[in-house]
């Protein structure tokens, strides 16, 4: 796709074409915001929190409850004041502790979608995504033009006449959103949009919504806590961890490289034993003391010394079944296998190896599978143990 379409394309559905420009949609310094608890005591939500998203680029918040992912989205459209820190949208300052700048919602242009679809139930869906610019007082031409283009975009265009009520989630979900597309100067909010409609409509609408993005162009910032979803949706995700950014990166890397414990386990599945660095070894290799005996893994962070406790994770994928003959000489448990149960197009065992408690093994389909019997060796790679400060 070339940029003059994408342009043109933005163009049509924003009210300006800055979301197609250069330089950051968004960028966020040092945001913290404290709520105070009944007790008097002041808790950070959001504890100091940096991150910038690039025209056109796809951001996840992913973490667990509480960790301030919706509250980081509310200081962003201005529906929270922070107390520190500096909020630009598209290089205009809208929020600067320092300077005492704090805009409205309104003029910060942004597009939301929230869970809850919040449509107004009086109104046709027309009139639901044009609301946004007949308080602009948009010229009703224009309005009409932009309302229809961004409505087949969503691909809501034969529902301008209903109410939201005679709508299903997945369409009312498409109507917020095509509402929040008219709002927007090519940044938009999204705050767990898809956990109200059922997991068919989930995934169609999770890929549309890529699809959208990569064809008008959209920066995005995305809260859920789905992996699945935010390993599908996300150029970056931003691993949250009690109001801080635990890491930023690729997908593939917050996968494969998981830049703390924290991480490492709150993505995918882990097998974990706990211990204490012995040796370190070239190439960023280590030995570690542990209750399953000495484990050979690869440091996860480069700062760990001798005689640090540390955590060894290995994701049940990275893991191998051997049989009582066969041997890699290293990294190897007696497997005393429980269960073995499909988990979508994978096969997970889970079995006891000692030391480790609970271990999984995951196989894919395509893989050879294992002969499961009475006396198998659990086998972790060396460069799938990954070692981590506790
Ligand atoms: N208005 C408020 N007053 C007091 N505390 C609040 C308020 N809003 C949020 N909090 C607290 O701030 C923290 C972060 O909340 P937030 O809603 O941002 O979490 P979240 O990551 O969106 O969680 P979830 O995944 O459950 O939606 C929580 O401890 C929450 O209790
Ligand atoms: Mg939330």
């Amino acid at each position: 796709m070339n940029m003059l379409d994408a342009e043109t394309r933005a163009a049509r559905v924003f009210s300006s074409n800055k979301g197609t420009g250069t330089g950051d949609a968004l960028k966020l310094r040092g945001i913290q915001k404290y709520f105070k608890r009944r007790d008097g005591t002041r808790v950070p939500a959001v504890d100091g929190i940096d991150l910038c998203v690039a025209q056109g680029e796809f951001v996840v918040l992913l973490g667990p409850s509480g960790c301030g992912k919706t509250t980081l989205l509310r200081c962003i459209a201005g529906l929270e004041s922070p107390d520190q820190g500096v909020i630009t949208i598209h290089g205009e300052e809208h929020y600067s502790s320092a300077d005492n700048v704090d805009s409205s919602p309104d003029r910060r242009k942004l597009g939301m979608v929230f869970q809850s679809y919040a449509l107004w139930p009086h109104m046709k869906v027309f009139t639901n995504v044009a609301y946004p610019l007949q308080v602009k007082k948009v010229p009703r031409a224009e309005i009409r033009e932009r309302v229809m283009n961004v409505m087949r975009t969503v691909g809501v265009e034969d529902l301008a006449e209903q109410f939201p009520g005679q709508l299903s989630g997945g369409q009312q979900q498409r109507v917020a959103l095509a509402r929040a597309l008219v709002s927007s100067d090519g940044l938009l909010l999204f705050d767990e949009p898809l956990s109200n409609v059922d997991a068919k409509v989930r995934e169609q609408l999770r890929f549309e919504i890529r699809r959208m993005q990569q064809q008008i162009g959209f920066a995005a910032i995305y809260v859920t806590h789905d992996q699945d979803e935010a390993m599908e949706l996300a150029d970056r995700i931003a691993v949250l961890n009690k109001g801080r950014v635990a890491q930023l990166d690729s997908p593939q890397n917050i996968y494969d490289k998981p830049a703390d414990r924290y991480v490492a386990k709150f993505i995918g599945a882990a097998n974990e034993v706990m211990g204490r660095i012995v040796t370190l070894g070239p190439g960023g290799s280590a030995t570690v003391s542990t209750d399953a005996g000495p484990i050979t893994g690869v440091l996860g962070q480069d700062d760990l010394a001798v005689g640090e406790e540390v955590s060894v994770i290995a994701r049940p994928e990275k893991c191998r079944l051997l049989s009582a003959t066969t041997s890699t000489g290293i990294n190897e448990w007696a497997f005393e296998q429980a269960t073995s149960l499909f988990v979508g197009a994978n096969r997970r065992v889970v079995g006891r190896a000692v030391g480790w408690g609970n271990a999984q093994v995951q196989f894919s389909s395509r893989e050879e599978q294992p002969v499961l019997g009475t006396s198998m060796r659990l086998h972790v790679p060396v460069e799938f143990a990954r070692i981590y400060r506790k």
